[in-house]
């Protein structure tokens, strides 16, 4: 829907982390059944980074913070609100985003997680603008961060050869009048719970091994189910929230789908009669990074010069819920 016509609220600032190790197709091909052909072409994806054995989420999502701030020349005493969406918390509870606020010196924040799978990111955007659209906050720290290396069964392989570990956030505030986030599409179908899942939560603490590792404690998905689902949705998704903007899919200056397999970005962006130069793609670098994934893939779009101030940039995600949403932005950087 039409985000409203109240305060014009938008990305004032982008930041990621990456995890240094890399793992490639090569790697994996020494731990499970798999080729390096087989994951390419069926997915896109060349290689993921994994987060160091010193790390938890919190650790990562810091850093994608303190770049996003730095880049907004925002000072972390300015943070109304800082959101962390993921699906690898460092712990059941607290919050990941409180370990966050801790690290940044956020003092005066409010600080609270979103768990809406590989659609975090958008649910974030949906909520966290509202605070600032009703006046409420001024400033939304908003970081989308995954370790799923820790979910994963890395004795299989319909699981472990999609996934990487990654963090992106960016900072909400007033913009420009007819800037920012111009529509936000949100949904969900809660009888496609089981559809990928992990029923018990792992604790992540640095240096743990977290709980025993039953078959509960991973990550599962049924591949082919989620595949039909989500090539379906983000294309029809997209197009509402084009819809809802005022727009229509030729006014589309970049798309940046969630980065799960390019086989599902290729026919999005057919059903939206995109070119290629105008869809952004990582996926071949970094896997399937959940929540962190559309953050990663904006800040990188932004810095390799494929999105300019006044275009209009679609974001979409859609996975564990299932759960699925679609943005408009006109860029205001
Ligand atoms: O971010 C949340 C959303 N998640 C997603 O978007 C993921 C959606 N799903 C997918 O991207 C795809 O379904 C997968 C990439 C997970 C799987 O691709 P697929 O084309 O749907 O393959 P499939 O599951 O239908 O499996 C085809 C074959 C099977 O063998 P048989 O039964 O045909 O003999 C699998 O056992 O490929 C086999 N297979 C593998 N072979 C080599 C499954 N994983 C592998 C593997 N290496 N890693």
């Amino acid at each position: 829907m039409p985000i409203g016509n109240t305060i014009p609220v938008g990305i004032v600032g982008t930041g990621i982390y990456l995890p240094e190790k890399v793992l490639t197709n090569a790697d994996i091909e020494k731990i499970v059944d798999t080729t390096d052909e087989w994951i390419r072409n069926r997915t896109g994806i060349q290689e993921r980074r994994i987060i160091s054995d010193d790390m938890a989420t919190s650790d990562i999502a810091v850093r994608a913070a303190k770049m996003a701030l730095q880049n907004a020349g925002v000072s972390a005493g300015e943070v109304d609100l800082i959101m962390v969406a993921t699906i690898s918390p460092d712990m059941f509870f607290p919050a990941t985003a409180c370990l966050v606020q801790k690290d940044i010196g956020a003092w005066n924040a409010a600080a609270f997680d979103l768990s809406a799978g590989c659609t975090g990111f958008v649910y974030g955007l949906a909520v966290g603008s509202q605070f600032i659209k009703t006046g409420m906050y001024k400033t939304v720290l908003l970081v989308g961060a995954e370790s799923l290396s820790r979910s994963i069964n890395w004795e299989d392989r319909n699981t472990c050869v999609l996934f990487g570990d990654a963090a992106g956030a960016v900072v909400l505030r007033q913009v420009e009048d007819g800037f920012g986030i111009l529509s936000v599409e949100l949904g969900a179908d809660g009888s496609g719970h089981d559809l990928l899942k992990q029923a018990v939560q792992r604790t992540q603490a640095p240096g743990t091994e977290g709980n025993c590792r039953s078959a509960e404690n991973y990550l599962t998905m049924a591949g082919r189910e989620v595949f039909k689902f989500a090539v379906k949705i983000v294309g029809e998704t997209a197009l509402k929230a084009i819809e809802s903007a005022g727009l229509q899919k030729n006014d589309i200056d970049c798309f940046i789908p969630h980065q799960a397999n390019i086989r599902i970005i290729d026919a999005a962006a057919k059903r939206l009669d995109l070119p290629k130069d105008k869809v952004f793609v990582n996926v071949q670098k970094y896997g399937n990074t959940s929540a962190a994934s559309i953050p990663v893939a904006l800040h990188e779009a932004f810095l390799e010069g494929k999105i300019k101030k006044g275009e209009k940039v679609v974001l979409v995600g859609f996975g564990a819920g299932l759960t699925w949403g679609a943005s408009v932005i006109k860029w205001a950087l």
